[in-house]
C-alpha cells in the first residue's frame, strides 16, 4: 500500500491551511488504494536550515533534521497544501524542505493551494520547480481553492462541492505515479 503525506506547509497562527489540509486528508481517507497520513511541518520545529552538511549528503546532526527525515522517509508521494505568501510557497515549507534530499527523491507530488486571484497557483508552480531540483515527480491535476467562493469571509473554509471530485483526480495520479516511482526506488 503506497504512503501518501498530505503536508501542511503554513505554520502561522491562524492560518488558514489547517482547515484545507484536514479537508484534503479526510477525502484523502475515504480512498481504499492508499495509506494516507497527516503532516503538519510546525509539529516538527524546525528553525532555519542549521545542519553543518548540504542535506544532499543525508548526515544530520541535529535530532530535529533526524525526526523530519524519519518521517519524510517513510512516504511514497507527497500532497503539498500550500499558501500563497508574495506568489512564493511560505519560506517555513522552502524551509522544511530544504532540510532533505535523498528523502524526497524518485517519489511523487500532487498540490492544493489556496489564496486570493491566482487562487495559489503561482505558489504551486514555485513548488513545481523545487520539486524538480529533488528529483520529485510532479502530477498535472492540482486543486486550485479561492479565499472569495471557497471560504466566508476569507476564513471560514467552505468548499465549492466539485473541489471534492478535484481532490480525487489528483489522487488518482498521485497513486498512478507513486506505484510506477516506487518499482523504480524498489530496483535501486
Ligand atoms: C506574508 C503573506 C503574503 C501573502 N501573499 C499573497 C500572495 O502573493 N497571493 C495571494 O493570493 N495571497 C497572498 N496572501 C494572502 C494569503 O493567501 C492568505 O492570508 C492565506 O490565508 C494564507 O494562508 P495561511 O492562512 O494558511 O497562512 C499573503 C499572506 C501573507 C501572510
Amino acid at each position: 500500500m503506497l504512503r501518501v503525506a498530505v503536508i501542511l506547509g503554513s505554520t502561522r497562527p491562524g492560518r488558514n491551511g489547517e482547515a484545507v489540509a484536514k479537508w484534503v486528508y479526510d477525502v484523502a481517507k475515504k480512498r481504499t488504494d492508499g495509506e494516507f497520513e497527516y503532516v503538519d511541518i510546525k509539529d516538527y520545529n524546525l528553525p532555519l536550515l542549521d545542519e553543518p552538511l548540504p542535506p544532499s549528503l543525508g548526515q544530520y546532526s541535529k535530532e530535529h533534521a533526524k525526526a523530519w527525515a524519519a518521517k519524510i522517509n517513510s512516504f511514497d508521494a507527497f500532497v503539498f497544501v500550500t499558501a500563497e505568501y508574495n506568489h512564493g510557497i511560505p519560506g517555513a515549507l522552502k524551509n522544511a524542505i530544504d532540510f532533505l534530499y535523498k528523502e524526497w527523491n524518485n517519489k511523487v507530488a500532487g498540490f492544493v493551494s489556496y489564496g486570493g486571484g491566482a487562487l495559489g497557483t503561482r505558489a504551486v508552480e514555485h513548488l513545481r520547480l523545487v520539486m524538480a531540483e529533488l528529483q520529485v515527480a510532479t502530477v498535472r491535476n492540482q486543486v486550485s481553492l479561492s479565499l472569495f467562493t471557497d471560504f466566508e469571509n476569507f476564513s471560514i473554509f467552505k468548499p465549492a462541492q466539485v473541489q471534492e471530485k478535484y481532490v480525487n483526480s489528483m489522487l488518482d495520479q498521485v497513486i498512478a505515479w507513486g506505484g510506477a516511482l516506487q518499482t523504480l526506488r524498489t530496483r535501486k
